[in-house]
């Protein structure tokens, strides 16, 4: 038993930052970053709230999947950048969109946590009686966290969210998941700082006492090795499953990081960079919203067409990883 992906929603906010506009903060170029990343350009929230971005998206696919809000059994926000520790943002989206009837929590893996919300609401579609619709919202904030100081981290990033109504259906599906903890902190941003009131002093060490409070940091370079591999791992471990090969999908929907690393990958399924739905050249990355925000694009234009297989691969911070194929 696979999903249907009833419907996609989006959201960007308006302003938007060049390659240029980054010569504010650190000393860069638009050579560098167009060379070394194909990001061009991204969308920053601004005082927008992530909730609000993510209640926008969530509405449209509501409306696109023409149904009462009132219908939807289960939300679930994949978000690494929440305004709040508590309530969820899956809280307030329902309060935003009607959506009383749901449960309703967040999921945190990262980048790569569309594909686990995805994979979730699927396995809670097919065990929860009366449950018709589930709403998975990926909604992100990355510029509350970004060290505009770092050159090598800063200019990769954007704002964004994206939404999907799915159904049960009797359609193509496999999933996996997975994560390499060792690498936890590679890509990390501490959400709270011990009080100082009553900190003692100890030698405590847990791989994260040197990175900067509040702000995002990134061993690039560790991550970029990382994910080479967990791109074509995540296919090829959901794609073993169901035994589809690379050549069977129609297209492949990758974490929108760098397309450097979306290239290598492609290379090594052998599948050629036409298949790849890219959108980091004017979003940047949008961690968890990267994926579904490509997908509403792609469905928008009419790339993305009723029956095609799709990939939808991802990585992230953890570092997690996770892919899913569907007949879109
Ligand atoms: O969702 C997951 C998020 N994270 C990732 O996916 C990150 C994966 N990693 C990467 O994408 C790449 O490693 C980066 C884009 C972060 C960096 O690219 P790189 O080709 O690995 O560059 P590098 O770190 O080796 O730096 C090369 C040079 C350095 O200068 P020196 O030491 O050779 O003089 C950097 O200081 O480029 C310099 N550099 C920059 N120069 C201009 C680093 N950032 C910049 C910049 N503008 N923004």
């Amino acid at each position: 038993m696979g999903i249907n992906i009833l419907a996609t929603g989006a959201y960007v906010p308006q302003q938007t930052l060049t390659n240029d506009d980054f010569k504010r903060f650190v000393d860069t170029n638009d050579e560098w970053i167009r060379t070394r990343t194909g990001i061009s350009e991204r969308r920053m929230a601004g005082w927008e709230p992530n909730w609000y971005m993510g209640a926008q998206a969530a509405k449209q696919a509501i409306e696109r999947a023409g149904i009462s809000p009132e219908e939807i059994g289960f939300i679930i926000t994949a978000t690494a950048t929440s305004d709040f520790h508590t309530p969820s943002m899956a809280s307030v989206i329902q309060r935003e969109t009607g959506a009383l009837n749901a449960a309703a929590f967040d999921m945190n893996a990262a980048c790569s946590g569309f594909v686990y919300a995805l994979d979730n609401a699927r396995r809670y579609l097919q065990t929860e009686p009366g449950v018709k619709y589930v709403l998975v919202v990926a909604t992100e904030a990355l510029s509350r966290f970004v060290d505009f100081e770092d050159r090598g981290s800063c200019i990769l990033f954007g704002d964004g969210a994206a939404a999907v109504i799915v159904e049960n259906s009797d359609k193509l599906y496999s999933a996996a998941l997975g994560s390499d903890g060792t690498g936890a902190p590679f890509l990390c941003a501490r959400s709270m700082q011990i009080a100082p009131e009553i900190r003692i002093e100890s030698d405590f060490e847990d791989g994260f006492t040197d990175k900067p409070l509040h702000k995002l940091y990134q061993d690039g370079k560790a991550v970029y090795k990382f994910a080479v591999k967990a791109l074509p791992t995540a296919f090829e471990k959901a794609a073993a499953k169901i035994g589809i090969s690379a050549e069977e999908i129609d297209w492949f929907i990758p974490h929108q990081a760098n397309v450097r690393i979306i290239e290598t990958a492609a290379k090594h399924l052998g599948v050629p960079m036409e298949k790849f739905i890219i959108t980091l050249d004017h979003y940047g990355n949008t961690s968890s919203a990267s994926i579904p925000l490509a997908l509403n694009e792609a469905v928008e234009k009419g790339i993305v067409k009723r029956g095609q297989k799709i990939a939808m691969i991802g990585f992230g911070a953890g570092l997690t990883y996770g892919g899913a194929i569907i007949e879109f």
